[in-house]
């Protein structure tokens, strides 16, 4: 039994993980590596420090804490500049389409975002109405790979996480899903998000019959 949907923001519902990414790599520049869209991929769904270990670690550069938030709170100040600006129609393809079908048919909807900016997003994009629950990263002490925000968004919702399928773009937030006992469905390619239980290219590609064939 399918009771309830819950949705990783970035990547999933709007299209961020771009601007997190030109974000990334403007301050790899900076500091005098490359970031490749490949090296990306391990950051989609990290928190924001344990982004900017990974990307110091590409780069093999060593950095004070202190530099470190200064950084951190650089590349946010940039990532800001593009949220911003974002329009009320810059939801990704089938993202409005398939969350409608789903409370058509009963499907409790909520959001799981390990985003200190997602309500921003929301607020800009108009998104409040589409979600029962919202959980972000201001709400979890654990980033995923860590289960919790979708734990909490379950529990939020009074379902059991049995009943929940995530959807998820990152390798990180896959694993989230699956450490939690729910159900999932990858956004993107089969070769990074393998272990969920369905993998498809975007929301576009998804309908509540499809859904159903994961129970
Ligand atoms: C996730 C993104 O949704 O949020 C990550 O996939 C990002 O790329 C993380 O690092 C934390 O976001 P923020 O907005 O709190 O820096
Ligand atoms: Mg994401």
């Amino acid at each position: 039994m399918i009771r309830a949907c819950l949705f990783d923001l970035d990547g999933v519902i709007v299209d961020t993980a771009r601007y997190h990414y030109i974000a990334w790599k403007a301050l790899a520049y900076e500091l005098g590596f490359e970031f490749t869209e490949k090296d990306n991929e391990r950051l989609k769904g990290v928190s924001r420090m344990a982004s900017l270990d990974i990307l110091l670690e590409i780069g093999g550069v060593k950095l004070s804490s202190e530099k470190k938030e200064e950084l951190a709170d650089r590349k946010n100040q940039n990532y800001r500049t593009f949220i911003l600006k974002m329009k009320p129609d810059e939801l990704l393809p089938g993202a409005e389409d398939f969350l409608k079908e789903l409370k058509s048919h009963n499907i409790l909807v909520g959001m799981g975002s390990g985003s200190k900016n997602a309500m921003t997003i929301v607020e800009r994009l108009k998104l409040e109405p589409l979600f029962d629950v919202i959980i972000d990263g201001t709400q979890v002490t654990h980033a995923k790979p860590n289960p919790e925000v979708f734990l909490k968004g379950a529990e939020a919702l009074h379902v059991e996480p049995a009943a929940c399928v995530v959807f998820e773009d990152a390798a990180a937030g896959v694993e989230a899903a699956l450490k939690g006992g729910m159900k999932c469905v990858g956004i993107g390619s089969p070769e990074v998000l393998g272990k969920a239980h369905m993998v498809v290219a975007g929301l576009s590609e998804m309908n509540y019959e499809k859904l159903m064939q994961l129970k």
